[in-house]
């Protein structure tokens, strides 16, 4: 095992898409921002420098931050941010976890551009599951605007209901060949004949699910959320923002150029209800010894993709992932739980003078997100992880409840469902506790599913399924045999979809919809899990440069 240093500054550059330039944040002045690579076993110690004028945290997707938790890096959650011109040292090790991942700003949206891969190579004699391929690249799905990023949130926030949705989506931060101005600019993948490609797949997308696909080429998926899955091949991949998968390409097709694409999947029962952008963005996949050049759009084809609301296509996409061991990062798969919670995830109204909402009956109401009619309220003026740590009462009620406050009843929409309780409050979890968690999407006022990821811990996913959840009907179907571990699950639109982990990472885990908008409604809320007795179940003390409010 090796120490591995980086240093990352926050600070502008100027960015030119979609016939626009703007100044964006960027890490080192990329966008995508640097790799970084490391080692399972190795101890990462990375310096974050903010020379933005945003307050700046960075977090470590799905690393699990085994007695780390200071280092996690969601604002207010497990530090403060991280002020203009201050720096922040994390330092973690990577603990039983290989794969691909990425790193995000965890401040409002900033994560949109402040993104890069996390990549932990497996020990130098670890045997692979599969073939080795000849090379790999790396593939981000991602948003574009042409405004202003944090000028979007808050115009949305401030009028209480929608938002302005993306201008593109992009390929390595490029919209690709079908949009204005991009054509140039479009990422390409070389490929030769014959070999095999590892594709290491980042949604850094900011509001959207995904389907990805390549024309003429089959994707077999070795790898979800850094974890091993049995491989599974198909022609379109469905991937929730938060959602890393690792995929074998082989070049087997003639000479040639071949679109890449991806497009939004969005679980609208109605069919007029095209989302945005609906432009599927475009790179090329280009064999050596092929023509160069690309001088319209249209003289490639598009993959076939599924109907952009085909719930069921990305149902039996997600329960297609089956994990390769019922080993993730530190536990086995709970057999029996100790805890079982069903958290509701949805919208509601709450009331708001100043809001000018005029989807609602009213427009004197905001749209408000919750978990169990909870929209979380993030704190100000402290961390919770610090509030918890030196006994600061009143930064968070540890009341959170494991059931809806208001039963969920999908065919009645009463006025109770409406009005959350908007309030910081967190579910205390005792060391060493197997949970079940079922997710409830109630879809009170749009049907969309919700990518919900933890922090701290992946979990396995074993079990989905459409309309109520029936423990008695559907806790016996559960895959408590090779189920997938992820960091994020795609909780399927008028649906649900189960949970479980065991809670042996003392610290503050925030859990949220990875849609950024529904986490800047309230769709959020955050875990304390405490210490153990036994020696590596304590978590140690802050670092001497944690930011301060
Ligand atoms: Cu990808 Cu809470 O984050
Ligand atoms: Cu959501």
């Amino acid at each position: 095992p090796q120490i591995r240093k980086f240093h990352l500054k926050v600070q502008y550059a100027s960015a030119t898409r979609l016939c626009h330039t703007k100044s964006i944040v960027t890490i080192n002045g990329e966008f995508p921002g640097p790799v970084m690579y490391v080692r399972e076993g190795d101890t990462v110690v990375v310096k974050v420098k903010n020379k933005v004028d945003y307050n700046v945290t960075i977090h470590w997707h799905g690393v699990r931050q085994f007695l780390s938790a200071w280092s996690d890096g969601p604002s207010y959650i497990t530090q403060c941010p991280i002020q203009k011109d201050q720096s922040y040292t994390h330092k973690f090790k990577v603990v039983e976890q290989r794969g691909t991942l990425f790193y995000h700003a965890h401040v409002s949206w900033l994560r949109a551009t402040v993104h890069g891969a996390f990549i932990m190579l497996p020990k130098a004699d670890a045997v692979l599951p599969y073939p080795k391929p000849a090379a790999e690249h790396l593939l981000y799905l991602g948003e574009w605007w042409i405004d202003n990023v944090e000028d979007v949130v808050a115009e949305a926030l401030s009028v209480g209901g929608g938002y302005k949705p993306s201008d593109a989506l992009t390929i390595n931060g490029q919209p690709g060949a079908l949009y204005n101005c991009s054509l140039s600019d479009t990422t390409v993948f070389n490929v030769v004949r014959g070999k095999t490609y590892l594709f290491r797949i980042i949604n850094a997308a900011v509001n959207f699910q995904l389907y990805m696909s390549v024309v003429g080429h089959s994707l077999t998926v070795v790898e979800a959320d850094a974890e091993y899955t049995k491989p599974y091949t198909t022609n379109v991949l469905v991937l929730g923002p938060g959602q890393t998968t690792n995929v074998l390409l082989t070049a087997d097709q003639q000479v040639g150029q071949y679109l890449m694409s991806a497009t939004v999947f969005s679980p609208t029962p109605n069919p007029n209800v095209v989302p945005f952008p609906g432009t599927p963005t475009t790179a090329i996949l280009r064999y050596e010894g092929a023509k160069t050049l690309l001088s319209s759009p249209s003289e490639l084809a598009l993959p076939n993709f599924p109907a952009f609301n085909d719930s069921l296509f990305a149902s039996r996409f997600t329960t297609s992932l089956k994990g390769l061991s019922t080993y993730s990062s530190g536990f086995t798969l709970p057999q029996k739980v100790d805890k079982e919670m069903l958290f509701t995830i949805g919208y509601a109204l709450r009331p708001c003078s100043t809001c000018n909402l005029s989807t609602s009956p009213d427009p004197h109401f905001r749209l408000q997100a919750s978990v169990n009619n909870v929209s979380f309220l993030e704190p100000t003026s402290t961390s919770l992880l610090e509030a918890y740590y030196y006994n600061v009462s009143g930064a968070y009620d540890d009341d959170f409840p494991s059931n809806p406050l208001y039963p969920y009843n999908y065919t009645g929409v009463g006025p109770s469902n409406f009005f959350p309780v908007k309030a910081t409050k967190v579910k205390v979890l005792e060391f060493g506790e197997s949970v079940q968690i079922v997710f409830q999407d109630t879809s009170t006022f749009f049907f969309e599913g919700h990518p919900i990821h933890l922090h701290g811990t992946n979990f396995f996913v074993v079990g989905e399924g459409f309309g109520t959840f029936d423990a008695a009907k559907d806790t016996p179907k559960f895959n408590l045999v090779d189920p997938p571990s992820r960091n994020t699950v795609g909780v399927p639109s008028g649906g649900w979809a189960a949970i479980r982990f065991r809670a042996v990472n003392p610290g503050m885990w925030f859990m949220h919809c990875h849609f950024d908008i529904h986490t800047s409604w309230g769709m959020s809320m955050a875990f304390l899990v405490k210490n153990g007795q036994g020696v590596n179940e304590t978590l140690p003390p802050p670092p001497p440069n944690l930011p301060k409010c």
